[in-house]
């Protein structure tokens, strides 16, 4: 079956095609380039021996869409093309609003109006917010927003149920995923942050690679077992293949109108110290240099998934651990000189 994936180019997205291809399905990629680069296509093509079927372009153009979905047969699509700098969404929510949004809807209409029935979608544990109990299970209240780019994924995943609810022949499921690090085993593709990176790993290895002085820990007085705020890391080939899963879910659906989400996560949390620590130990080198720095604005203390119904609903569960991630990540940034 021929998948397209709207930012296909992007960390999660040319990980997911990788684990698409080696599970027998076409992926073909849509993608403008706005959080990515063509290097991941290239390394793309190094992991998988040919290129995949690719346009630079936004997810918002309902004629290249309509064309796409008849040039390449669109049996179904992943949409992960969003941009999801929390930060940046508070100072432009309209620019995250008529992005993320207004593609998804374009992207919804275009599907009713060919027949191609089955969507995944990219959603956050951020609609959560600081959940009041741990693990999290997908019946936990979803709670309002912190950010502008968290209400995104939540008016997201409204959209998507009234789109289901008003009887749309659609089967579509939400993946809800929590913290992604790694990269593919090969190093050929891996996250590629633009400027100083927001996200934890990614300023752990770049700090390990001399790039930056040191790394500061967002907050160590929190009131868990360290004093720093714990997370669901989660490797990318792990979530990757859990939307081969997820898309196995829905070609086997009998039923013509489906709606679900599962929350993908490992089910294991671990604290900013521990994520150090354990680069250390993969590193082999001198301990990273870090300093306990001030609390970071709408960071939430834990967060971290019950995996529970991700496991039974799509037979998937994740294999890979924290080592392996960081050793994955370290590897892929040794590349980036
Ligand atoms: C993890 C922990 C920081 C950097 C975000 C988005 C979420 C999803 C994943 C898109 C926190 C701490 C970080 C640093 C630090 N993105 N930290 N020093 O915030 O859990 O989730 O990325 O879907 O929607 O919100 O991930 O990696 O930014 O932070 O101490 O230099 O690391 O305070 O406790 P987060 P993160």
């Amino acid at each position: 079956m021929h998948i397209l994936v709207t930012g296909g180019a992007g960390f999660i997205g040319s990980h997911t095609v990788v684990a698409l291809v080696e599970a027998g399905f076409k992926p073909v990629i849509i993608d403008n380039f706005s959080n990515s680069e063509p290097r991941a296509l290239e390394g793309i093509e190094k992991i998988l021996g040919h290129s995949v079927p690719f346009y630079q372009a936004n997810c918002d153009d309902a004629d290249l869409l309509r064309e796409i979905f008849e040039k390449e047969q669109i049996g179904g699509v992943i949409h992960f093309a969003a941009y999801k700098a929390v930060g940046e969404s508070m100072a432009e929510p309209l620019k995250y609003y008529r992005n993320n949004l207004g593609s998804l809807i374009t992207l919804l209409e275009v599907m009713v109006e060919k027949g191609v029935p089955n969507l995944i979608f990219s959603s956050s544990c951020t609609v959560y917010g600081q959940p009041d109990q741990l693990p999290v299970t997908e019946d936990t209240p979803v709670k309002p927003a912190e950010s502008v780019y968290g209400n995104t994924k939540q008016v997201g995943e409204e959209i998507l149920r009234d789109t289901i609810g008003s009887g749309n022949p659609l089967k579509i499921i939400g993946l809800r995923y929590f913290n992604p690090i790694g990269a593919h085993p090969s190093a050929h593709i891996g996250e590629l942050p633009l400027g100083v990176p927001n996200n934890l790993v990614p300023f752990v290895t770049q700090t390990a690679a001399g790039m930056r002085k040191s790394l500061t820990v967002f907050g160590g007085d929190y009131p868990t077992p360290d004093g720093t705020c714990i997370r669901d890391y989660i490797h990318v080939m792990d979530l990757a293949e859990a939307h081969v899963a997820a898309l196995q879910k829905l070609i086997d659906t009998p039923q013509s109108n489906y709606y679900d989400v599962f929350n993908v996560g490992t089910g294991q949390g671990n604290s900013v110290l521990e994520v150090i620590q354990t680069f250390d130990k993969i590193s082999g080198q001198e301990g990273l240099p870090y300093v306990i720095g001030a609390r970071r604005a709408g960071d939430v203390v834990a967060v971290y998934a019950d995996a529970t119904k991700v496991n039974a609903g799509l037979g998937w569960t994740a294999k890979r651990n924290l080592e392996d991630a960081l050793r994955d990540a370290w590897k892929w940034q040794k590349t980036l000189g």
